[in-house]
């Protein structure tokens, strides 16, 4: 039976699904280039997830020291495990402080430094010397509500670039034609219960990442990985899924974040003998080590009955030998945060912490333009007209294996924009917007309503958590085939149960039951292919840490996870990894040499 339900039809040159750092870079750019631009928004644009990035947006700007962007691409590249790919890699890092400078302009309140430049402080796995020298001072901060400061700034700036923002529309999802063209998306807008079908010539997928697949995430309970689930549902791809991050200082209990920029102000990791232990790990870059590295370290220590309190299941951060003054005056956020969620005064005792679920390195693949990629045997980069892809959602990839602390602010608004920079130059603002396939648009309602009217025996909250706890438990921080293998028998029973779920609200006005539901159909697929890929990876690399295989294998497995999601089934395939930078030596790009695979070691 097909479901009948009136709808408002918008004709724009570009939609952007998402209203984060990424999602609101790409609107501001396409609207400050003419083209008619709607950001679709789930939630208000300044309370998007990037309002919780704390520490910092890295960009080589040498405003402390010695700095430069092949620096930055080196550190990337070794932060990555050398998985990521090569030209987005050079991208992202040549192009950062431009960005940086942007938003400056923009009116981004930085922190200064005496002389009123940027102020830039330490992050993890960020060098100098390609990896021989000290650590560098990369991150531009401010103070320790960095995101926060980017999200209303290019807010405002949206706004008056006249970008139409559609606040409190829940994306259901992508239109696309027969043959694979994106054409729009079909909203479901919460607080009046109508609906509404975007028309676009380009699509922008900016829906951020999927860490509430897990029991205890620093992300938002919106970070439902929207956008990954509805790519799935239109037959596209994901990349490289197995690879998701813990950040090491998560608040015990809470997992409220931590940023790392306590540590790059001099705040340290001890055990229950009061122990520096990264100083044992990490001998060189010690609490400055890549997260990758620090959280299984942690992990470790705790394992060994190390670990501090009652359980001995956590570690402490020690922050109060810092000066009251730079504690005030550099994280005044997570001290109230340390405050309200442990209970701690961060200038007299130590911060209870625990590595949790920060960031999705995987996601819906793309080139470095934000073109969403459909891999095809012979033609892995092959583009999916009409649609792109930034910011966590996307997989550009940049972050490969693992990603350095601060090098997320800089992918939203270096990739924003280059999507943007490319719309503009595929996106025809004169040509009319292409007719929409109706058998999408019907289809689209039909599984809407299927799930409107869903009664099943399982509350939605109920198969969340088994979800939850699923994935937590199987796809951690350290993985073995064992875990693994339960974890994909697990989940694709957990995913078949999705057909016994059950909606008691059928009303359409703000019905957070519906929409949980919706957003848990987003989740599914993300997961799924999260531990499938996982299982399949018969190696160590970066956030993937495989106990039965503890080396990385670069002669097999350099190369992304394809994974096709339908129902609880997923099938991987791969592709090759981008080894080419976008510029030589002779261009005064880095040299294939330096960029060759080696020994990760801090
Ligand atoms: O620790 C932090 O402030 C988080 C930053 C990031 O994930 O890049």
């Amino acid at each position: 039976m097909t479901a009948a339900y009136e709808y408002e039809t918008h004709e724009y040159d570009v939609v952007v699904v998402g209203a984060g750092g990424s999602g609101l870079r790409a609107t501001l750019g396409m609207a400050e280039q003419g083209l008619r631009t709607a950001c679709v928004t789930k939630v208000f644009p300044t309370r998007s997830h990037t309002v919780a990035a704390q520490g910092g947006i890295a960009a080589s700007l040498s405003n402390m020291g010695p700095d430069n962007w092949q620096w930055h691409m080196y550190d990337t590249v070794k932060g990555s495990d050398w998985l990521g790919d090569t030209d987005a890699m050079e991208y992202l890092a040549r192009e950062a402080p431009k960005a940086v400078y942007e938003l400056e302009h923009y009116g981004v309140p930085f922190s200064r430094t005496e002389e009123g430049k940027i102020y830039q402080r330490p992050f993890g796995g960020h060098t100098t010397e390609f990896g021989e020298g000290p650590p560098v001072q990369r991150t531009c901060a401010a103070a320790d509500r960095t995101g926060h400061a980017i999200l209303h700034t290019l807010y405002g700036q949206s706004v008056k670039n006249n970008a139409e923002f559609y606040i409190e529309y829940f994306a259901i999802d992508l239109i696309m034609s027969d043959d694979g063209q994106c054409q729009g998306v079909l909203c479901w807008k919460l607080d009046d219960g109508t609906f509404h079908l975007f028309s676009a010539k380009m699509v922008v997928l900016a829906t951020g990442g999927y860490g509430r697949a897990y029991f205890s995430a620093t992300s938002a309970h919106t970070c439902t990985g929207d956008g990954g689930g509805m790519v799935a549902r239109a037959g596209l791809a994901l990349q490289d899924m197995e690879f998701v991050q813990f950040h090491p200082t998560g608040i015990y209990g809470s997992g409220c974040l931590i940023t790392e920029g306590a540590r790059g102000e001099g705040g340290y990791l001890t055990n229950s003998e009061g122990e520096r232990f990264m100083e044992r790990y990490a001998p060189t870059y010690k609490d400055l080590a890549p997260r990758d590295y620090v959280s299984r370290s942690m992990t470790m220590e705790i394992r060994e009955g190390r670990g501090v309190g009652e359980h001995k299941d956590h570690i402490f951060l020690n922050l109060s030998h810092l000066p009251a003054e730079a504690l005030a005056e550099r994280l005044p956020g997570i001290s109230e945060s340390a405050k309200i969620f442990a209970g701690v005064d961060v200038t007299k005792e130590p911060i209870p912490v625990l590595p949790t679920v920060h960031y999705n390195m995987g996601g819906i693949p793309t080139n470095y333009h934000g073109e969403v990629l459909n891999p095809q045997p012979g033609n892995p980069t092959a583009v999916v007209p009409g649609l792109m892809a930034v910011g966590e959602a996307g997989c550009a990839s940049v972050h490969g294996a693992n990603r350095l602390g601060s090098n997320s602010l800089i992918d939203l608004v270096v990739f924003g924009r280059a999507a943007a920079i490319r719309a503009g130059q595929v996106v025809d603002p004169k040509s009319p917007n292409p007719e929409l396939n109706m058998a999408s648009v019907q289809k689209a309602f039909d599984r809407f309503d299927g799930i409107r009217y869903a009664k099943g025996a399982i509350p939605t909250a109920e198969l969340r958590l088994e979800m939850q706890r699923t994935m937590q438990a199987d796809a951690a921080v350290f993985r073995t085939d064992k875990t693994l293998k339960e974890g994909v028998e697990k989940m694709t029973a957990v995913a078949g149960k999705m057909g016994d779920v059950s909606v008691t609200d059928r009303s359409l006005v703000w019905n957070s039951d519906l929409m949980e539901t919706l957003e848990l159909t987003n989740l599914m697929p993300n997961a799924l292919a999260t531990i499938h890929g996982a299982e399949a990876r018969k190696e160590s690399r970066g956030a993937h840490a495989h106990e039965d295989y503890p080396e990385r294998d670069d002669a097999n497995w350099r190369i992304h996870t394809i994974s096709r999601v339908e129902g609880n089934e997923v099938e991987l395939s791969y592709r090759p990894i981008i080894e080419d930078p976008l510029t030589t030596e002779a261009e005064g790009g880095i040299s294939l040499k330096r960029i060759a695979p080696k020994a990760r070691t801090f």
